[in-house]
Parts: structure tokens; C-alpha cells; sequence
């Protein structure tokens, strides 16, 4: 039986997002996080640092680590995920700096920098709960179209589709912006996660939606691998869902 919850809009997922959340904090608070960037979770994690003192959840023992980042971005760059994370999330909760793990977009050693990666996520016990986006041509963190499913932390060259989706505006205004590789998660990485919410929310994400559900599970579509994980929940809008 697939875990599909069907709502109303991003508000609503949001709302329900963040109590899955809470619900794991409230399991275990050293919980360790895998986080997402991008236009679906902003409105989550505005909900989560909004109620989380109400909810009398803290983050002070939780780890988190994030799916990707662009791959010659600083820290300190208004557009690379380290950033949108402060600013969309950690500035506002009770998190430790130092719990707070990222993939250097400036590390002098990229290859170096993703095999550490996965080791940390290894010396902290793996990961309890991993927020999923998704992209609209089925991509997960930035594991691309062609992404193997033994896929550990990597280099990656994003696609023209990402390229296209990522400079509409939103982030970045211009295609020659958009950095061309990244550092990102392995299909292995996510899919080794304990459990994991996807959220995905409007029509242009409907398509990528039931290729990953409903279709084959093949490379073309790196979010149909996670028809093989048995804990997930794909948490969804009504036009996200609109064609399942
Ligand atoms: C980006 C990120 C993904 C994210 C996806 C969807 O390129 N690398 O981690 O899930 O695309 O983004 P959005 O929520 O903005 O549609």
C-alpha cells in the first residue's frame, strides 16, 4: 500500500508536514534530519519555526543534514542552499550550529568533501527522517535523470530541465546564473534514510509525480527508486496529485 496524503494546497501540506515532524522530535530528540531546499518547503519550515515553542519541541539535540548544494557557491552566497537554509530555517529555531552539517560548495576538494559526507552521516547513526522534494523532470536532491540507485554522496552536472526550472525567477533570473554542477546525496544515501516525506505541491509538478509513483522504476526518473523504500510518505496538493 502506497502512503499517499492528498491535501488541499501548500498550506494544508505544510500543516501535516510539520506534525510528522513534531511527532518525530517528540519520538526522539537527538532525531537526526535530512533536509530540502526549494519553493515546496519553505511554507513547511515557516509552519515548523512558527509553532515549535507552542508545540514545546526542541532542536537543540537534533542533527541535520541537507540533501545538496551548488557546487562554487560560498556559504555566505544569497543563492546556495546553505543560505536559503539560514535564512528559511535556522535563524529561527533553537538548532545548534554545530549539529548543522552542509556539503561545501567551495570545498578545495569536492570528491574529498562528499566521501566525508556520507562518513558523518555514518558516526551519527544515519538518518531518522529525510525531507524530500521533488523535481519536475523526477529528480531527487540533485540526482539527475541517469542516477544509479547505488549512488553515494557525488558530484553532479545539473540537467538543462533543472537549469531551466531552477532560473525561472524564483532563485536564480538567468540560465548563464545557475551553477552547472553540484554536490548532492546518492540515491543510496536517501534511500537509506529511516523514513521520508515527499512534498510536492502545483501542477507543474504533476507529471514527475505519477512517472515516480505509478511508472517503472527506472534511472530516467531518479524519484521512481523510492517505490522501493518502505516507510514513505508522499505528501501531496491536489494538483500535484492530479494525475494519479
Ligand atoms: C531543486 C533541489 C531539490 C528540490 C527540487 C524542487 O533543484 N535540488 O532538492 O527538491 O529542485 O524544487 P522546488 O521545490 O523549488 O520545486
Amino acid at each position: 500500500m502506497k502512503n499517499i496524503i492528498i491535501k488541499n494546497d501548500a498550506i494544508d501540506i505544510a500543516f501535516h508536514g510539520s506534525k510528522i515532524i513534531f511527532e518525530q522530535l517528540r519520538k526522539k530528540k537527538n532525531s537526526v534530519l535530512c533536509l530540502a531546499t526549494g519553493s515546496s518547503v519553505i511554507r513547511l519550515y515557516y509552519n515548523i519555526y512558527k509553532n515549535f515553542k507552542k508545540k514545546k519541541i526542541s532542536f537543540k539535540n537534533v542533527s541535520t543534514f541537507n540533501l545538496d548544494e551548488y557546487l562554487g557557491l560560498s556559504k555566505d552566497h544569497s543563492l546556495s542552499y546553505r543560505y536559503f537554509m539560514q535564512r528559511h530555517f535556522f535563524n529561527h529555531i533553537d538548532i545548534l550550529n554545530k549539529n548543522i552539517n552542509f556539503l561545501d560548495g567551495k570545498s578545495l576538494n569536492p570528491k574529498l568533501e562528499c566521501e566525508n559526507y556520507e562518513k558523518k552521516i555514518e558516526r551519527k547513526g544515519g538518518i531518522d527522517l529525510t525531507i524530500l522534494g521533488i523535481g519536475v523532470n523526477g529528480h531527487i536532491a540533485f540526482c539527475e535523470p541517469g542516477s544509479k540507485k547505488n549512488s553515494l554522496t557525488h558530484i553532479t552536472k545539473l540537467s538543462k530541465k533543472t537549469i531551466e526550472q531552477n532560473s525561472d525567477g524564483r532563485f536564480f533570473r538567468n540560465k548563464k546564473d545557475v551553477p552547472k554542477k553540484a554536490l548532492t546525496m546518492g540515491i543510496a544515501t536517501i534511500l537509506s534514510s529511516k523514513k521520508i516525506v515527499v512534498i510536492a505541491n502545483g501542477k507543474r509538478k504533476a507529471k514527475a509525480i505519477k512517472k515516480s509513483l505509478k511508472g517503472k522504476i527506472t534511472p530516467m526518473i531518479p524519484a521512481s527508486y523510492l517505490q522501493s523504500h518502505n516507510n514513505i510518505i508522499w505528501l501531496l496538493d491536489k494538483e500535484a496529485a492530479s494525475e494519479l
